[in-house]
């Protein structure tokens, strides 16, 4: 069984005196809760306060980017060393915005992920298609792309340790969810390329979460699909007692 892995994207939001709040807070209404892995992915400069406060909550940090290489004269760019030492275990690697507006691209998110994976981290491969994408009929063109892009040479073994997040950009911060039934039919899509790109051990083993708009109000439907294994949230994870709703809305029933 695929544990199901809900993870809070806060993007360029929170300083740390709220990031510290929001963890006090979150710790307090997801106590007891079982069956459900939960990551808060804070800016980089709340990384430290947050993972601090974290330390033996069971609850683990992700980063939201990084640089490929393992250091050098890259002005303003972070290591993957450098999270694993702050004590980051994931990382968003491709999302929709760092695509959009820095211009990254398959071959980059590839290096990024071959990168993160030399460095012991586990990365979150953002996937997705436009809203004209879609509406040409190229959501699985797209998305095999990206997801043979991103995974280009890694190993099957490599591959099941893997979170691949399916993240239709027409549904991200726009209020707009997939319905639950497209969402699975992509997040199967994705595991039917793993299957034939790296076996069946390695696709039954990746988790493949859905993020675009997932709130507390259409977490469990989305989590009650047989391929969708968990969700990364944006905007519904700023808020704790909205974040705590949506980690207990996709808990496993028999917990
Ligand atoms: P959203 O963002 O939940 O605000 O739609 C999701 C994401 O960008 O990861």
């Amino acid at each position: 069984m695929r544990k199901p892995i809900i993870a809070g994207n806060w993007k360029m939001y929170k300083t740390v005196g709220e990031a510290v709040n929001f963890v006090a807070a979150f710790k307090e209404k997801t106590a007891g809760v079982s069956g459900v892995e939960m990551v808060l992915c804070p800016p980089f400069t709340a990384l430290a306060a947050v993972a601090q406060r974290l330390a033996g909550s069971g609850i683990e940090l992700g980063a939201q980017n990084m640089h490929w290489q393992p250091e050098g004269a890259y002005t303003g760019e972070i290591a993957p060393g450098m999270l694993r030492e702050i004590g980051c275990k994931y990382v968003i690697l491709g999302h929709s915005e760092r695509r959009q507006y820095f211009g990254e691209t398959d071959e980059l998110v590839n290096k990024k992920v071959k990168a993160a994976l030399e460095h012991g981290l586990t990365p979150i491969v953002c996937v997705g298609e436009r809203l004209e994408e879609r509406e040409s009929g190229q959501t699985e063109a797209v998305v095999r792309r990206q997801v043979e892009g991103a995974l280009a040479g890694l190993a099957s073994r490599q591959v099941a340790g893997l979170v691949v997040a399916y993240e239709p950009v027409w549904a991200i911060g726009t209020g707009r969810t997939a319905s639950a039934e497209d969402a699975q039919q992509v997040n199967a899509f994705i595991r039917s390329i793993l299957r034939r790109l790296f076996g069946d051990d390695a696709a039954d083993a990746v988790r493949i979460q859905y993020g675009g708009s997932v709130k507390p109000g259409n977490a469990a439907g989305l989590m009650a699909q047989p391929d969708i294994d968990g969700a990364l949230v944006g905007g519904a994870s700023l808020d704790a007692a909205s974040f705590a709703e949506i980690v207990k809305n996709s808990a496993p029933a028999e917990e």
